[in-house]
């Protein structure tokens, strides 16, 4: 009996900054992961950006958090995410849209995403309602004035957060 033909990985690419990764990323994460064969967390790197946390520690942070997802891989890029994607196979790039005013900036995106590569589609998810006001931003913000962050990043975040700014928390 001939091998049946394998088809391809179907492989989906969640990019972002991800400075730091919190619920409502991992909220979207986990509704991708029965989607697709492979979900691949993609990590911008990109200093102009001024990050809080380096790559490598931005990875970490991820790799925690998605360690009970198998078909999840954590990976960084640099340059245009359709020539990542190029690279790794996929051809679907799913973004979160947490309100309307996500819309306009993630419109262009994926236009210009399309023109680069007319063979990449953007998808759009909604995290669940409880995290559709969470940002990195306000996550720094939070938590550099002391504010409660319990519910809405991982424990490892937490940490994370408290080495890096717990000198700007002490003089509040
Ligand atoms: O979490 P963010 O900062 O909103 O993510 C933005 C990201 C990383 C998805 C976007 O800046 C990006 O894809 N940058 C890679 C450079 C690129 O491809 N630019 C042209 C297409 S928009």
């Amino acid at each position: 009996m001939p091998e049946p033909t394998r088809s391809p990985k179907r492989i989906a690419v969640y990019p972002g900054s991800f400075d730091p990764i919190h619920n409502g990323h991992l909220d979207i994460i986990q509704r991708m992961i029965p989607g697709w064969d492979e979900v691949v967390v993609a990590v911008l790197n990109n200093e102009k950006k001024k990050p809080l946390f380096s790559v490598a520690e931005r990875l970490e942070m991820i790799r925690e958090a998605v360690s009970d997802h198998p078909t999840c891989r954590v990976e960084s890029f640099s340059g245009l995410l359709v020539d990542f994607m190029d690279h790794l196979g996929a051809r679907v790039v799913v973004r979160g849209l947490r309100a309307v005013s996500d819309f306009e900036v993630e419109f262009q995106m994926a236009l210009m995403n399309r023109r680069l590569n007319p063979g990449v589609e953007t998808l759009f998810m909604t995290p669940r309602e409880d995290y559709s006001y969470l940002s990195s931003r306000l996550i720094k913000e939070v938590f550099s004035l002391g504010g409660d962050l319990d519910g809405l990043v991982p424990a490892a975040v937490i940490g994370r957060l408290g080495q890096r700014m717990g000198s700007l928390r002490s003089w509040r």
